[in-house]
């Protein structure tokens, strides 16, 4: 299927990361990420990370302990969580980004697309510098020997990759960027909310208005060539996306299960945390809400007007009947 040159025109209209060169924390962002100079002060009140995303510091045998022992915890946790970031950025979703901005999808795109395209791939460099630099000071000063671990989604994103065939290899790359730039911005907002060490704060921010702007972009893009796509490239889509978006809310138990052991922890408790975190009910409730501007944009593109496609989300549990 080929757009007319009457969609042509439409379509050049939008793809846009806004007033990209102004706004861009790559272009605008006055924030050097060090760590204050206050850190201890801050650390009393403040967090690493998040703690309503880490409920597990809610058990009776982490509250039993002293506050460090749930610093470190939150430490580790935003270390693992920024060198995840750096090999995401770079390794997949700047891939996925190539898909786009050379065509390799065999889809024409507007110039507009493409430049877009290159700027969100320079903000994506950047995301993984700052998120690199931020996790190397944090691992200096807790003495970290452990890292980097490769997380388990990129294990999985990999696979999935390895073993899409080569006719839908770029099709697979991406969806893989669709679905990551289009969870990430609410990821990101939820993190912002609570009251985190200063320099976190300003990276995550900085991070947050650069993703708000490629969500919006992807959501776009996806639209296009959901509408240039052939019926086999359709088809193929629908059941990469809903293996995309479980391996995008699989719980990593080895690396958080090792984390807890590092401070100490029973196997029992151990065991009991992540037995909390494995249920699969409880991954589909998450992808439904976390994912909620993927499942917008798939709507938006047309993709649920195919029953067979409403009937394969509805099967796998990610939508009502
Ligand atoms: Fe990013
Ligand atoms: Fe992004």
């Amino acid at each position: 299927m080929n757009s007319s040159p009457n969609d042509r025109i439409m379509w050049a209209r939008r793809f846009t990361l806004g007033d990209w060169n102004t706004r861009s924390s790559v272009r605008s962002s006055e924030h050097c990420y060090l760590l204050p100079s206050d850190l201890n002060e801050q650390l009393e009140t403040r967090y690493w990370f998040p703690p309503a995303f880490l409920f597990y510091l809610n058990h009776p045998a982490i509250k039993a302990k002293n506050k460090a022992i749930a610093q470190r915890l939150s430490a580790n946790h935003l270390v693992h969580f920024l060198d995840y970031t750096t090999l995401l950025e770079h390794r997949i979703v700047n891939r996925s980004v190539e898909i786009i901005a050379h065509d390799e999808l065999g889809i024409a795109i507007p110039t507009r697309m493409k430049t877009a395209a290159l700027q969100l791939y320079t903000d994506e460099g950047y995301h993984a510098l700052f998120s690199s630099n931020l996790a190397e000071q944090i691992a200096d000063l807790y003495g970290m020997t452990d890292r980097p671990v490769m997380p388990l989604r990129i294990t999985r994103l990999n696979e999935l990759i390895d073993r899409t065939s080569t006719k839908h290899k770029a099709l697979v790359w991406f969806l893989v960027g669709f679905v990551s730039e289009t969870i990430i911005a609410k990821e990101l907002l939820e993190a912002c909310r609570d009251v985190l060490v200063s320099t976190v704060q300003e990276m995550l921010r900085d991070h947050l208005a650069d993703e708000a702007r490629h969500s919006r972009y992807f959501c776009e893009v996806f639209h296009y060539f959901w509408q240039n796509f052939s019926g086999v490239q359709r088809a193929e889509a629908a059941k990469l996306l809903i293996e995309i978006l479980l391996i995008f809310f699989e719980t990593d138990e080895c690396w958080i299960s090792g984390s807890l052991r590092s401070v100490g922890l029973s196997e029992k408790s151990v065991a009991q945390i992540i037995a909390c975190m494995s249920d699969e009910h409880a991954r589909l409730l998450r992808i439904r809400s976390s994912a909620s501007a993927t499942f917008q944009a798939l709507k938006e593109a047309g993709f649920f007007d195919l029953p067979t496609n409403r009937q394969l989300f509805s099967q796998a549990g990610l939508i009502d009947e």
